[in-house]
């Protein structure tokens, strides 16, 4: 472990960064036990190799130790050679165990952050819209990064660290009684001050270390954001490009600045380690030298000695903040397991299903209430820092809603912005469940079915149109990847945008840019028409875009539309009379209540809210 005099390697864990250091929850460690369980054998393979490394750090000086007090003495040059030889094979040894340790560390280190991080993902993929609405992204994934790896640390490097640095503190401090106990009560006098530099040092750095980590986060998040298509656009339309440039300059600086007294501080603490662990040899040498030159003491020893001192101060730098480590290590884990807690709102423990998709159902909404759930769970699990400020009480949405959805019928819904009309429809693809109240497919409530068969049910075509960066091809397979050319074509056919996509040079290959930014704003939306063709779902929630289409693009959307919405059952928030003309039936809604229903003649009749947002202008 301990080659050349310390193992500075050690002191890389004085830099370690990561949340300040608070006892971890009771119950913390019997769960981190329950990660480490599946590799109980590799991590007893990694005691041992720690313990077998202990071992041959102490063999190499006392080895010494016998070339001059047996050999060299009696001029026994065999002596002299084996002994040489055996310290050679030692260090071979040595080397052999430490590539060993480190590769069993890695394997176990490794397949716990994969363990880790898959069940993260299942699990945030099965949290709320709420959840992504609510956290800042870029964030939260950096968050889970470093709080997965750390957790990783603590079962491996801190964990085997602490072990291989107490063992070697041990045995050498033992070993260097039983040669000179004068001389080793000198050692051990000094060790105090080796731990009082390493702790007044660390602190600094690891502060450091912490704002460097934030600064960088910083640089990259505005990065992301200022370099996406929107975003870039939007800075160059509002003319910000120089202060955006000024702005980076100071993240920058900062992280220049921050780089540079990192350097400082760790130089600093490496210099005062040397000169330390220096005047700790001068001493031996001292001491040592003058009880050989006494005769007190036989030169082998004192070569032991000094050997020995040099492998003292490298584990004991490691063991200064172990208690952190272990502390950060711990905190890491609880932070994964808050995540991990978490409980997604909408359980799939359905039986029934699939949804026969050859008839088109009947839905019906029953007293339906609803508000969208709070911040307060992520406050709970400790992600405040990933939180975006914004509203904490959820006020109620939909108040009591009931229609129903005729089999094969198209319904439009309409009503004032904010009324609660994507809300009705996230309810219908099950993004949510409702406070009260139900939903229901063919009579049989959504929370029956299996969560997978209402999701092949119900197609969604959002307010916003999201496409991957990828091509046309690409995104269509996205609904069915196993959908053929011909079936591609259809899609787009039906969706009329086939002749589009041959005219452009690259055809199907063609890629679409950032959230689909190289289509027009019509084409991007029957693009999706397109994909949820593909995926031919028994029921329909279309929520269309409230950005008003020149005739032409109008015309074709409506047509895609017609096609597509054909022996379906369709809810279309409607924004265009066009689509709301063509519907089967309307439902008026305001404020989260249903209040009106009817055909589009008996509801103009009626003069009521329908009549005035039928008749003002743009509606
Ligand atoms: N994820 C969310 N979390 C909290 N509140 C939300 C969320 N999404 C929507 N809301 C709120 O719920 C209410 C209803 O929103 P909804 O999107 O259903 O309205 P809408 O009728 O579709 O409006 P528009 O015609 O503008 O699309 C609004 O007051 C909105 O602020
Ligand atoms: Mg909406």
């Amino acid at each position: 472990m301990a080659e050349n005099g310390i193992g500075w390697a050690a002191l890389g864990s004085l830099a370690g960064n990561g949340p300040a250091a608070r006892g971890p929850a009771p119950g913390t460690l019997r769960r981190i036990l329950r990660y480490a369980h599946p590799y109980r054998g590799g991590l007893l393979a990694l005691c041992l190799l720690v313990l077998a490394g202990s071992a041959a750090i102490v063999a190499t000086p006392l080895l010494l130790q016998a070339i001059v007090e047996v050999g060299i003495a009696r001029r026994d040059t065999d002596t002299v050679v084996l002994l040489a030889g055996l310290a050679a094979a030692v260090a071979v040894g040595e080397g052999l165990l430490s590539y060993a340790q480190r590769m069993v560390s890695a394997r176990i280190g490794e397949s716990i952050i994969y363990d880790l991080r898959t069940e993260l993902v299942r699990h945030i993929q099965r949290m709320s819209l709420t959840f992504f609405t609510q956290v800042h992204t870029g964030a939260l994934v950096s968050r889970l990064n470093t709080d997965v790896i750390g957790a990783q640390r603590a079962l491996t490097s801190t964990l085997a660290g602490l072990l291989a640095n107490v063992v070697a503190v041990v045995s050498v401090v033992a070993t260097m009684f039983v040669v000179s106990w004068p001389v080793a009560v000198i050692a051990v006098l000094l060790l105090p001050a080796f731990f009082l530099i390493g702790r007044v040092a660390a602190r600094g750095l690891r502060s450091v270390a912490r704002a460097q980590m934030g600064v960088n986060a910083d640089l990259a998040a505005t990065a992301v954001e200022r370099f996406s298509a929107a975003g870039a656009m939007l800075v160059m339309l509002y003319g910000r490009d120089d202060d955006e440039a000024g702005a980076f300059a100071r993240h920058a600086g900062r992280a220049r600045d921050l780089g540079i007294v990192s350097v400082r501080r760790g130089q600093l603490l490496m210099v005062t380690l040397t000169g330390a662990a220096a005047i700790a040899t001068a001493a031996v040498y001292g001491v040592g030298g003058a009880l050989v030159a006494g005769g007190a003491m036989q030169l082998g020893a004192l070569i032991a000695l000094v050997a020995l001192i040099g492998r003292l101060y490298g584990p004991v730098a490691g063991l200064v903040n172990v208690h952190v480590d272990v502390m950060n290590a711990m905190v890491s884990f609880e932070r994964v397991f808050a995540v991990l807690d978490l409980k997604p709102p909408v359980l799939d423990s359905g039986r029934r299903g699939p949804i026969e998709p050859a008839v088109p159902p009947r839905v019906s909404f029953d007293q339906v209430s609803f508000a969208y759930p709070t911040t307060d769970q992520l406050t709970a699990a400790g992600l405040d820092e990933v939180r975006l400020p914004g509203r904490r009480g959820g006020t109620g949405v939909l108040h009591g809603v009931s229609f129903e959805l005729r089999p094969g019928t198209v319904t439009a819904l309409v009503g004032p912005s904010g009324a609660g009309k994507t809300t009705i429809g996230h309810l219908l693809a099950r993004l949510y469940d409702p406070d009260s109240g139900a939903v229901r497919i063919n009579d049989v409530d959504l929370r029956e079915y299996r969560l997978g068969a209402v999701r092949e049910a119900v197609g969604v075509v959002s307010q916003e149109t999201f496409l991957f960066h990828d091509t046309i091809r690409a995104n269509l397979h996205y609904a069915r990847p196993d959908a053929a050319e011909a079936d591609l074509e259809r899609a787009l056919e039906a969706a009329q945008l086939l002749e589009f996509v041959r005219g452009l040079p690259l055809g199907l290959d063609t890629v679409v840019g950032d959230r689909g930014q190289r289509l027009s704003g019509g084409e991007r939306q029957r693009l999706a028409l397109a994909r949820l063709f593909l995926k031919s779902p028994a029921i329909v929630v279309l929520d269309e875009a409230t950005a008003h289409l020149d005739g032409v693009s109008e015309r074709l959307v409506q047509e895609a539309l017609r096609e597509i919405l054909r022996g379906r059952t369709a809810l279309v928030m409607a924004h265009r009379l066009s689509t709301i003309r063509s519907a089967d039936a309307i439902v008026v809604l305001a404020d989260g209540l249903i209040v009106e229903e009817g055909g589009h003649e008996a509801l103009l009749a009626r003069q009521g809210l329908y009549a005035s947002l039928y008749l003002s202008p743009g509606g």
